[in-house]
């Protein structure tokens, strides 16, 4: 199978992490609007955005049950803006999971359509995948509208299903098939 990372959009490049995205990776994550509805709370320790781009820069992709965080960068300016995350099910590996993170300067550019339609296409060519799925907390408007601009259709609402540490939370489930992506 090939593995064509980097990925290339018309303004990004999507490629594997490396030691230089230490200082926007630290940076963005300990920003309270990013990491607002994420499952990672601040403080984050400077180790473990360390510990995590060591690991992230040795991961295969697409090995089934092991997430793969890529780093998307500026072509203009070789500037690193954020992240885009895929898993495979470890049962059923022509499942996926995504996620996207851009630091809070880069938002409402369209720069999150243009990474994740790029994530989208290398998984359903690359990888073989059927469904690719992704959740977010109701009250993301810019997650759920992302999802919605990439086609994704909200396939459930789970009331109260996490423990947020003081209250319940909910959360949007929505998901996209091959054949709907390539149409
Ligand atoms: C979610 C996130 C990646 C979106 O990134 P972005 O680059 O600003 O999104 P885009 O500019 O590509 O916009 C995509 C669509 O969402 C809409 N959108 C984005 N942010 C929005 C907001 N705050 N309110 C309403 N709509 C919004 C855009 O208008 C666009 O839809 P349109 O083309 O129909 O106008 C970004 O807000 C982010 O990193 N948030 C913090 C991390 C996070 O919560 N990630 C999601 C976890 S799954």
């Amino acid at each position: 199978m090939t593995m064509p990372i980097p990925l290339e959009t018309e303004r990004l490049v999507i490629r594997r992490f490396q030691d230089a995205d230490l200082d926007p990776f630290y940076s963005y994550r300990n920003d309270t609007d990013v990491a607002k509805y994420q499952n990672w709370s601040i403080p984050f320790p400077r180790e473990e955005a360390k510990e995590r781009i060591k690991e992230m820069k040795s991961v295969a992709p697409g090995a089934p049950g092991v997430m793969c965080q890529l780093a998307v960068e500026l072509q203009a300016t070789c500037e690193m803006v954020g992240d885009v995350a895929f898993w495979l099910d470890k049962r059923e590996p022509r499942r996926a999971t995504i996620g996207c993170t851009l630091a809070r300067a880069y938002w409402r550019q369209g720069l999150a359509l243009e990474a994740v339609s790029r994530l989208l296409d290398y998984l359903f060519t690359e990888h073989n995948i059927h469904r690719v799925v992704a959740d977010c907390d109701p009250d993301n408007t810019a997650s759920f509208r992302l999802l919605e601009r990439l086609g994704f259709r909200r396939e459930g609402h789970f009331v109260e299903s996490f423990w947020l540490g003081d209250h319940w939370g909910d959360e949007y489930y929505y998901g996209i098939l091959e054949r709907e992506w390539k149409k």
